[in-house]
């Protein structure tokens, strides 16, 4: 078993899956990660899969709800293509709706075009940190519609934008708490909690993101 602060503020570069079970039990505040969607979509020159992969899910959630603090909790990125398969699987308590309104049209999908994505989240107790409410007096509280545009520099072809990683970051976490995201992707979930002075884990397979991960760690301001 890793020790905590032998693998903190750091990017893991490694499969999620062998990297999780080293964690701790009861280690980690929150969870926010985006998770491969599996439409097909390619990461590093590699395809994701086209279906909703269950027994890979399972094993990645069954290893986070492990590791979570009981006052802890989790926000997932996923596809409503797949809202019935994530039923199954994920016990949530709320989703929460992230419209991009100028995405770009593709053609020739047959299906409705998303302009909206969910986050699901989830909480372990009655006692998890909730501190959207403190913003409910000024202009900007938060709601669970959430109206962002895509980054206009992207460094990863599925990259959230930072000021709605940081506002579920915000609201899901203290200063100082421990973030972990075990798809970190072009590393967004980990810029977000070093902006708001938190603690992170990161986790990616892919080198080539690692690396822009690093790079991104290392810009100031981060974006
Ligand atoms: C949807 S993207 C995350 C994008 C991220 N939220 C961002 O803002 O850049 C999912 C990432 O998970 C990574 N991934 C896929 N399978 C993995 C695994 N078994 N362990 C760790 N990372 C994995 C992919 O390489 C991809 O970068």
């Amino acid at each position: 078993m890793y020790k905590i602060k032998d693998i903190i503020n750091q990017i893991h570069c490694a499969d999620c899956l062998k990297f999780l079970k080293k964690i701790p039990d009861d280690s980690i505040d929150l969870i926010l990660t985006d998770p491969p969607y599996n439409v097909g979509k390619v990461f590093d020159k590699k395809q994701e899969k086209t279906y909703f992969d269950i027994k890979f899910h399972k094993k990645w959630l069954k290893e986070c709800d492990r590791i979570v603090k009981l006052d802890g909790q989790m926000y997932i990125f996923w596809w409503s293509g797949f809202l019935k398969e994530i039923t199954n699987i994920l016990d949530y308590k709320q989703v929460l709706y992230w419209t991009k309104p100028f995405a770009m049209m593709r053609r020739g999908r047959r299906g409705w075009q998303n302009f909206t994505e969910l986050i699901f989240w989830k909480v372990y107790s009655d006692d998890f940190t909730f501190n959207a409410l403190k913003g409910m007096d000024s202009k900007d509280y938060f709601t669970d519609v959430s109206c962002i545009n895509l980054p206009n520099e992207r460094f990863h072809i599925t990259q959230k934008p930072i000021s709605l990683v940081e506002k579920l970051v915000g609201a899901g976490s203290n200063p100082n708490d421990i973030i972990l995201d075990p798809f970190s992707g072009s590393g967004t979930t980990l810029v977000a909690a070093q902006n708001l002075h938190r603690q992170f884990i990161g986790i990616e397979i892919s080198q080539k993101y690692c690396e822009i991960i690093k790079n991104r760690l290392k810009q100031k301001p981060l974006l």
